[in-house]
């Protein structure tokens, strides 16, 4: 059994598990307790309040729940912990467990409040990682989804032939500065983007990032495909879409999403082809529960390659920091 610890026990970390709509687990605690090489044995956080609900969500004693994240690495040596702690905190504390040695560290996204701050920490996560030490995982849960790994699938056998376009749409409320989306959210979309496709190149951002500025778009390449991007407020939803258009077919992937069509003769033109519906459906994608056999995997060989590194998670952000950059400001 791997002891498995928690760092911030906020939604992510711990009270997500308890949303009735969503896929389970949908949380790290929930993930670790439904492992059963896993032992959920602690967590930590400095908002005694939280950490009291986490302790009673998962029935762990007093004696398992810290304030301070190093006493409990001390006290408690997990082999997997996660680190689900504000985004400002990820790098302090990936800094302790990388001095404590923990064997797996699972780290949310994005993976550092700053491209400064993650690209300065590259050159440790590598050195920890070449001593075999240490695996560090960005829980950039798509790459652990199966119905982004069956489009992975479809790209890489061609079955619908080569890949041409991709076209992200992100919504993420109303007013949110685009900014705001694009370092927090739209992480997420470039990662599986870049998981699917190949490296990102941005050629030109068209809004602002601003509160206020309106639609944002960028375009380039990823890969060998075109790519469109557009993160924009106004709607009422949440709506997170991948659109991949295929020589002789299409995928619509994201959030509450999955259409697939493959080219077959119209049945409402003669002589013409039209894209039908192919009935596959992803009733369960397994994020959490893949990401977390992941960290097992990682923690009994640690020179396998890891599915989701921090070096990923800081291409991701690379990504972001350009776009940002290259867009409008007043
Ligand atoms: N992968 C995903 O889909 C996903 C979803 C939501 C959030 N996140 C990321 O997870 C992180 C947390 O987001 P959240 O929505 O759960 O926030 P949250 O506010 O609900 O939880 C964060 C918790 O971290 C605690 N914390 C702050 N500093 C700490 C420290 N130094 N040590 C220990 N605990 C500390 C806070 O007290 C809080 O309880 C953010 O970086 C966010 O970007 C990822």
């Amino acid at each position: 059994m791997i002891d498995y610890a928690l760092i911030g026990t906020g939604r992510i970390g711990t009270s997500l598990e308890l949303d009735k709509l969503r896929e389970k687990p949908a949380s790290h605690a929930g993930a670790a307790r439904q492992n059963k090489e896993v032992r959920l044995a602690a967590g930590a956080d400095p908002d005694a309040e939280k950490l009291t609900a986490f302790g009673r969500q998962w029935r762990l004693p007093a004696d398992c729940l810290f304030t301070d994240p190093a006493v409990m690495l001390d006290r408690v040596r997990p082999g997997i912990v996660s680190i689900a702690a504000d985004t400002d905190a990820h790098i302090p504390l990936l800094k302790l467990a990388l001095d404590r040695k923990i064997p797996v560290v699972i780290l949310e996204k994005p993976v550092a409040a700053t491209l400064a701050e993650g690209e300065n920490t590259l050159p440790l996560v590598e050195a920890a990682e070449k001593a075999g030490t240490i695996r560090v995982i960005v829980n950039h849960e798509r790459r652990f989804s199966a119905d982004y790994n069956h489009a992975l699938g479809l790209i890489r056998s061609q079955c619908f032939g080569r890949l041409l376009t991709m076209n992200g749409r992100l919504y993420m409320g109303k007013t949110r500065a685009i900014e705001k989306v694009l370092w927090h959210d739209a992480t997420h979309m470039v990662d599986i983007i870049r998981y699917l496709a190949g490296e990102i190149t941005v050629e030109r951002c068209f809004g602002s990032v601003e509160p206020g500025g309106g639609n944002w778009f960028a375009i380039g390449r990823a890969g060998e495909s075109s790519l469109v991007m557009e993160v924009s407020p106004g709607r009422d939803h949440l709506h997170f879409e991948l659109d991949l258009s295929f020589e002789r077919g299409r995928l619509r992937i994201g959030n509450g999403i999955f259409e697939e069509g493959e080219s077959r003769p119209s049945p409402y033109y003669e002589h013409y082809r039209s894209l039908m519906p192919v009935s596959r459906r992803f009733k369960k994608t397994g994020y959490f529960s893949g990401m977390m056999a992941h960290a097992v995997e990682l923690y009994h060989d640690r020179a396998l390659p890891c599915r989701s590194s921090f070096a990923d998670g800081l291409a991701a952000i690379r990504v972001i920091d350009g776009m940002i950059h290259a867009s409008a400001r007043p």
